[in-house]
């Protein structure tokens, strides 16, 4: 493994292909069978898109993960480099087979299978103090599907502040649903947080956007995702709300809240307010939904900015 070479960002996530089935006719019921009228098999995992997308908004990436030694762990590697990110050091495990997702898609909804497979061997000494030394940001995504990572996250997120990286969270869904991340020790260490709504509020023990960010305090920014209707910011206790880019004719939404990552740690490490990259976020959300998965939307720049002109009249 080397683990060498400059970027501005490296990520510390999951890996996995995404096997999704789309225009399915009627939910799955036990001992019967539903067709899909379209089927897709691309990279998945909320890190793989984040990195993906943020390489290609101009952002330079590298990746720290695990993969199997199999065609699934070859094909996100070969996705993620056709992306631009540099996957030098991302580890192959002889051992086991690389993480699988099996997504029904329904419209803006959707039910997931993940198979987790080498991914829950990544743990914090999988990525050097020279390849954070070498990057800007840390960016770590799904926490819950990363035991290792996570039992050791205040002790990663200490050595990046040390070493002088701004530091960013998604934490997910918790699939064992026991939200059991403590935000007192976390929270002070990671420059922005990024939950959606229904994150936040188990993360609480809160209902609703509000009361969640009052429980946590003002020491924090806080970005909070909330599908079409936007998202809401949290500076320190001062709240910036962004209405959804409208899109009439959603594909799907898989990776809108990695793709919405991108944009808003992609306008951060220029130096733009947090409102506006508040608004970058949300329109790159928005762009994601315009193809089928997380990354379709974002083949590369020319494309971006098609979308962006085309379908929500503005120009980046
Ligand atoms: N139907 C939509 N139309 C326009 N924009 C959308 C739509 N759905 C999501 N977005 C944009 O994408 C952002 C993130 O989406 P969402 O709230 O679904 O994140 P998430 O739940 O974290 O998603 P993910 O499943 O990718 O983790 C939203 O804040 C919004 O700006
Ligand atoms: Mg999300």
């Amino acid at each position: 493994m080397s683990q060498t070479g400059k970027s501005d960002v490296v990520v510390l996530g999951e890996l996995n292909v995404d096997l999704i089935a789309n225009n399915i006719e009627g939910p799955p019921e036990m001992g019967k069978e539903v067709i899909a009228r379209s089927f897709t098999t691309t990279l998945g995992s909320s890190s793989a898109i984040f990195a993906s997308n943020l390489s290609t908004l101009g952002t330079s990436v590298t990746f720290v993960g695990r993969v199997g030694n199999d065609g699934n762990g070859d094909f996100i590697l070969a996705e993620l480099q056709s992306k631009g990110v540099d996957v030098s050091n991302t580890i192959r495990t002889g051992n086991r087979d690389t993480g699988v997702t099996v997504v029904l898609s329904y419209g803006e909804d959707r039910a997931m299978i993940t198979y987790p497979g080498c991914m829950t061997y990544l743990c914090d000494d999988d990525v050097t103090d020279d390849v954070l030394k070498s990057s800007r940001h840390l960016h770590i995504s799904s926490i819950f599907l990363l035991p290792r990572l996570k039992k050791n996250l205040v002790r990663l997120l200490t050595r990046a502040k040390r070493l002088g990286l701004t530091t960013s969270l998604d934490p997910q869904w918790d699939p064992a649903e026991r939200w059991d991340l403590d935000l007192d020790q976390v929270l002070p260490l990671t420059d922005i947080f990024l939950p959606n709504r229904r994150e936040l509020e188990f993360l609480t023990g809160t209902s609703g956007i509000m009361n969640a960010l009052t429980r946590i305090g003002d020491g924090n920014v806080i970005v909070v995702k909330d599908g079409k209707e936007g998202a809401i910011l949290w500076d320190h206790g001062t709240t910036f709300m962004q209405r959804s880019f409208l899109n009439e004719h959603v594909v799907d939404t898989i990776g809108a809240g990695d793709s919405f990552n991108a944009g808003f740690i992609h306008k951060y490490l220029v130096g733009e307010p947090l409102n506006e990259c508040l608004k970058f976020a949300c329109l790159i959300g928005a762009i994601n939904t315009t193809a089928p998965g997380g990354t379709a939307a974002f083949r590369d720049m020319n494309a971006v900015r098609r979308t962006a002109q085309d379908l929500f009249g503005i120009s980046i």
